[in-house]
């Protein structure tokens, strides 16, 4: 599971659009959400775009799928839209924020067309629901 720039501030930045919940909080969530799924799950957040970069290539050749909000980059990053599709592997992009009701700017994501599926606007829950959506759409998989 992926956060980009500025999640770290989860809880404490514009709490009206993002909610209280801190990143720590939904990464605990998640984890034991994982373990009653049995799977195992790993965190990292970066402000730096390569540093994401780095981790989605980490987890084509680890992992079995992709949970990321790139946050900002989200509206600007091909590279980041690059990285997932050369990952080859299930992408689930969540928001905190319903993005397509917020300034036009958040409207566009370079993310969305190498996604599986999309969560927007459902808080720090959104992240619980890609997992459970990843979860399901892995055991389809076989
Ligand atoms: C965000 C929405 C982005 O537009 C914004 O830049 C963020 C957070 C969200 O989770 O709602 O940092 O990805």
């Amino acid at each position: 599971m992926l956060n980009g720039p500025n999640l770290n501030l989860l809880g404490v930045r514009k709490p009206e659009v993002y909610g209280r919940t801190t990143l720590a909080d939904i990464e605990a969530s998640l984890k034991e959400q994982a373990q009653q799924l049995g799977l195992e799950i790993v965190f990292m957040q970066s402000n730096h775009e390569g540093d994401l970069v780095d981790a989605i290539q980490q987890a084509r050749v680890q992992g079995a799928g992709i949970i990321i909000n790139p946050a900002a980059y989200t509206h600007t990053s091909i590279a980041l839209h690059d990285a997932l599709e050369a990952a080859e592997l299930p992408v689930v992009e969540v928001h905190l924020s319903n993005i397509h009701r917020r300034e036009s700017f958040r409207q566009h994501s370079f993310v969305s067309p190498q996604a599986t599926a999309v969560i927007a606007g459902a808080g720090a829950r959104g992240y619980n629901l890609a997992l459970t959506f990843l979860a399901e759409h892995l055991a389809q998989q076989g």
